[in-house]
């Protein structure tokens, strides 16, 4: 392949370079993949209306979100150890959505720490993901750490009370936490560029990869077999430490993972500043539905009242606009900046980024809409009755 032209090449290029286990990490979903292929089939299922005769040489894609403007109505999706694809995969990535003039949302899971990404990225607009630990005291004290480092918005996920079912990564011999196996080792030596440029590189910098957000007296390596008890994902977060989590966070909150109205008018009653409809892509619960096909109803409900954002299944300028036109402000990317990272760093995230932008460009032009940020139903063949309204 001589250049990459779209999201597509650029998995097919990082399928090449990361171990079999790493890539498979980022890009499969769970169980049977439903829920993952559900993504697809709904994207391309929903159809643009385009009007004719427009003028659409002006093209304007910026949009507002928590009263910041920015150019591109996308934010970059936390995702866990992106440093496992390019050394320095987090902060790589944190400069391709600064240089873009987007949000960049650190995972909890990240090998980074918020206070390096802060550092290696200056001027980068910070999220910050949380995962809600057993143990609350220490959950605190992290909330204490994203504060001080300059967080402006918390993102709690909320679509991850169990652990996903993701047999292949037993079978690839590449669990996260890694745990060593034959199959992951020969996995390994076959991709000895990663293995060079990645791996014993950061090993030579900083030591093997770690969860970088645990506290150094649990800090385990990526290579142990379990996380402490203590930093399990906790299951049973309900409402009420959200209403505790809003009087204990004074920037904005966001819950990620909803996938009904009547959830998203909880989240507006606890007080959340925003939500995002999201099926995690794909990667949790096998049988949730595509968030592209429930967002309009959770748009109508609460799109007025809080910020309504949407991710999952991205790999087109087209995916963003659909996203758009039934409800969401933004879209969050995770997958396709990924791919970009993994084949080259800050470049390659920046490249997806711009191969997206020219795809939406191109297709609010086909729409006849030169407003990235007025899309909506009507600009969609939508039958009767799916409709949405954008605000907040
Ligand atoms: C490798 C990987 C790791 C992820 N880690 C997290 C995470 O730590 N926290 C979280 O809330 N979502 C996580 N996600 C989900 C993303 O934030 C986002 O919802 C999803 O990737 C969107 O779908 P897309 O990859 O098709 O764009 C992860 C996704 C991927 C691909």
């Amino acid at each position: 392949m001589l250049r990459p032209l779209n999201v597509a090449d650029y998995r097919e290029l990082a399928r090449r370079r990361l171990p079999r286990g790493v890539f498979e990490y980022v890009d499969r979903g769970t169980e049977d993949e439903v829920g993952l292929r559900a993504l697809r089939t709904a994207l391309d299922a929903v159809r643009f209306a385009p009007r004719v005769l427009r003028d659409v040489s002006a093209l304007d894609l910026s949009t507002e979100v928590f009263g910041r403007r920015q150019p591109l109505p996308v934010i970059a999706a936390p995702t866990a150890m992106a440093g496992l694809l390019w050394h320095d995969g987090e902060v790589q990535l944190a400069r391709a959505a600064r240089d873009a003039g987007i949000p960049f949302c650190i995972s909890t899971q990240s090998t980074t720490s918020i206070e390096d990404i802060a550092a290696g990225a200056p001027g980068a607009e910070l999220w910050f993901q949380l995962y809600v630990w057993q143990n609350r005291t220490l959950t605190g004290e992290l909330l204490a750490r994203v504060r001080a480092a300059g967080a402006s918005t918390l993102v709690l996920t909320v679509d991850t009370p169990a652990s996903p079912k993701k047999e292949w990564n037993v079978r690839n011999g590449f669990g996260v936490p890694i745990a060593p196996s034959l199959r992951g080792g020969i996995d390994v030596a076959l991709h000895p560029r990663w293995l060079l440029r990645v791996l014993l590189r950061r090993a030579l910098a900083s030591g093997l990869p770690t969860y970088a957000h645990y506290p150094e007296a649990f800090k385990t390596r990526i290579t142990r077999a379990a996380a402490a008890p203590d930093l399990r994902l906790a299951a049973n977060v309900t409402w009420d430490e959200l209403r505790a989590l809003r009087r204990q966070w004074p920037g904005r909150l966001v819950l990620k993972g909803i996938l009904r109205a009547d959830d998203a008018q909880q989240a507006l009653d606890c007080g959340a500043d925003g939500i995002v409809v999201s099926s995690h892509g794909g990667r949790n619960l096998d049988g949730a539905p595509a968030p592209i096909d429930v967002l309009p109803a959770i748009a109508d409900r609460v799109g007025t009242k809080i910020t309504v954002l949407a991710d999952s299944g991205v790999r087109r300028g087209s995916d963003i606009a659909k996203y758009l036109a039934r409800g969401a402000r933004a879209v969050m990317l995770g997958r396709a900046l990924l791919y970009g990272t993994a084949v080259a760093g800050t470049a390659g995230a920046s490249d997806v980024l711009a191969i997206l932008r020219d795809e939406l460009e191109r297709t609010l032009a086909f729409v006849g809409q030169p407003c990235a940020a007025a899309l909506s139903a009507a600009d969609l063949g939508d039958p009767p009755g799916v409709s949405s309204s954008r605000g907040g």
